[in-house]
């Protein structure tokens, strides 16, 4: 596992999405999550389709809709909760140190 940086925390506003450039293990971008001061990261991409996860609505529950097609995803793990969406998006864990926001890459 590795570190890498995405951003400072006070770029993220509570109830907001950052996307953030990766390149890493074939990720072209990651979706952070500011959830009442607590950080997500999960693949950008959604796993039904070609629709961007930063986009979407994040909800008060701890999850994520798509803006494409409306399928919700929980934050934490990925898993998907809702049709048309099935599959789960991979999700990372953050960390933060002194105000820099991080995520563990395998592969990084
Ligand atoms: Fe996300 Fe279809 S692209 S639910």
């Amino acid at each position: 596992m590795n570190k890498i940086f995405l951003c400072q925390i006070d770029e993220i506003d509570e109830g907001e999405a950052l996307r953030v450039e990766c390149g890493v293990n074939g990720i072209e971008a990651l979706a952070v999550f500011n959830l009442a001061g607590e950080f997500f990261a999960m693949n950008d991409r959604c796993s039904h389709g070609n629709a961007s996860m930063s986009e979407g609505y994040l909800e008060d529950d701890g999850t994520v809709e798509c803006p494409l097609h409306a399928a919700r995803f929980c934050l934490k793990t990925g898993t998907a909760l809702c049709l048309p969406a099935t599959d789960t998006i991979q999700t990372f864990p953050v960390s933060i140190e002194a105000d820099g926001l991080y995520v563990q890459m395998e592969g990084a």
